[in-house]
């Protein structure tokens, strides 16, 4: 922003002000913390809960769906997902309706069994480090505090975490992993680069048994016409003569239903006789039932991407309306950056430094929940008191277009209140 006399900005305050006390009459009720898909969204899946259907409950290879068994899930799913995971069906694993579950047992596996390559199990290592890009997702942070990993902040760029700071961090023996979402990110919508993916790839790690935490949640969620490409980690890093560093992760649960779905790992031969070796012991076998409905609804690669260009009609304009009121209320304030994510379900905003629990406390006054400042960073701590993570997917696109002003309104008045105490 210009530099204001103090004069004008008492003015500039005190109409941002009167703005959010009329919002504030409207006595508003709208939820806007978590990146869920909207009932909308979850219709276009309806034909999955009407199949198998017609009694056909064999698999291509003559098994009975209904039973026990197939710990790996059917070929014919994994030939399905295998372009979009970019992992050839062998190395693939399907496992139930999510992936975060999945992360969780492996982390869970690392620590009491310990992963090809190591000499031990990870919990022999007191306090092992976890490289975490920030912003980044909260439910991966908050494994690593259930189990006493030490998380390890890097800062996200466009083009992925600060590859620097990573390779300075990985080169201590004491860092057993790193979380990625390579594609559109979350919250910041970044798409890792090719040069990001290689020097992933090749870095010299203190750890033998250091993991990419591969989490491709948002592989074929674009927004735009345009669909990027990810550098193929598996190959990368089999190139590299690391062929175990990835564990990859995704589901379809912002594809198809969010609590229905289908979620995989994949991984190097080792990495994925290693997990079927664990998860034999958790279980007779996975719903056979809901990858059979998958392969009749989606039917092929085109089909899912298809599938995925109905739910951008219906999210696009959902980000379109948040992104309209930020360009519309904070132009004008050099201070406040936001992204313009082309795919993936969030927008993060950079408030002015210091401002960002005071705008979820304005907004929560005017009937807006928001993601809890902070929330974006391990232990919640955010240090610069800056992120706010907006997630657009689940409300109406009206209401989307009335909490995105209100919103804009608080991020503002936050804004100038700390000018004006400066
Ligand atoms: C990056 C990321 N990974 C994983 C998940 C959760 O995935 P699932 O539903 O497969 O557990 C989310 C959900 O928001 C996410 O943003």
């Amino acid at each position: 922003m210009p530099a204001h006399t103090p004069e004008t900005l008492a003015i500039l305050e005190a109409r941002t002000r009167e703005h959010y006390e009329t919002f504030r009459a409207r006595g508003l009720k709208l939820d806007m913390t978590r990146g869920k898909p909207s009932p909308e969204q979850l219709d276009l899946s309806l034909g999955l809960l009407t199949l198998p259907g017609n009694g056909d409950y064999l698999s291509e290879a003559g098994d009975d769906a209904r039973n026990y068994g197939g710990t790996q899930g059917l070929p014919e799913v994994r030939r399905l997902f295998q372009t979009m995971l970019q992992a050839p069906a062998e190395q693939i694993v399907v496992g139930e309706n999510s992936s975060l579950a999945l992360m969780h047992d492996c982390l869970v596996w690392a620590l009491l069994k310990g992963v090809p390559g190591g000499s031990a199990p990870w919990s022999k290592t007191p306090a092992p480090g976890f490289i975490c890009p920030v912003p980044g997702y909260d439910r991966h942070f908050a494994l690593n505090e259930e189990f006493g990993f030490r998380p390890l902040p890097v800062a996200m760029t466009d083009d992925g975490p600060d590859m620097d700071a990573v390779e300075a961090l990985a080169a201590d023996p004491s860092v057993k992993g790193m979380w990625c979402v390579p594609k559109y990110s979350n919250p910041t919508g970044a798409v890792y680069s090719a040069r990001t993916a290689h020097r992933l790839a090749t870095m010299k790690t203190g750890a033998a048994d250091f993991r990419l935490f591969w989490d491709n949640a948002y592989a074929v969620h674009d927004l735009t016409p345009t669909r990027h490409a990810i550098p193929d980690i598996l190959t990368l890093c089999a190139e590299a003569g690391h062929a175990d560093r990835p564990f990859l992760f995704a589901s379809t649960s912002k594809i198809t239903l969010a609590g229905a779905g289908l979620a995989f790992f994949a991984g190097s031969p080792a990495n994925v006789a290693w997990y079927l070796a664990r998860v034999a012991k958790r279980t007779v076998g996975p719903d056979k039932l809901n990858q059979l409905r998958h392969v009749r609804f989606l039917k092929d690669h085109d089909g899912i991407l298809r599938h995925m260009a109905a739910q951008r009609r219906l999210l696009a304009p959902k980000f379109e309306a948040v992104l309209a009121a930020l360009d519309r209320h904070l132009g004008d304030l050099g201070q406040v950056r936001w992204t313009r994510p082309e795919g993936g379900y969030f927008i993060s905003v950079d408030a002015m430094d210091g401002t960002a629990r005071r705008t979820v406390e304005l907004a929560r006054a005017l009937g807006i929940a928001l993601t809890p400042a902070g929330a974006t960073w391990p232990g919640n701590q955010d240090p610069n008191d800056r992120v706010l993570r907006l997630a657009p997917s689940f409300p109406s696109v009206e209401a989307v277009r009335v909490a995105a002003e209100g919103i804009a309104l608080c991020i503002r008045l936050a804004a100038l209140e700390k000018l004006r105490a400066a």
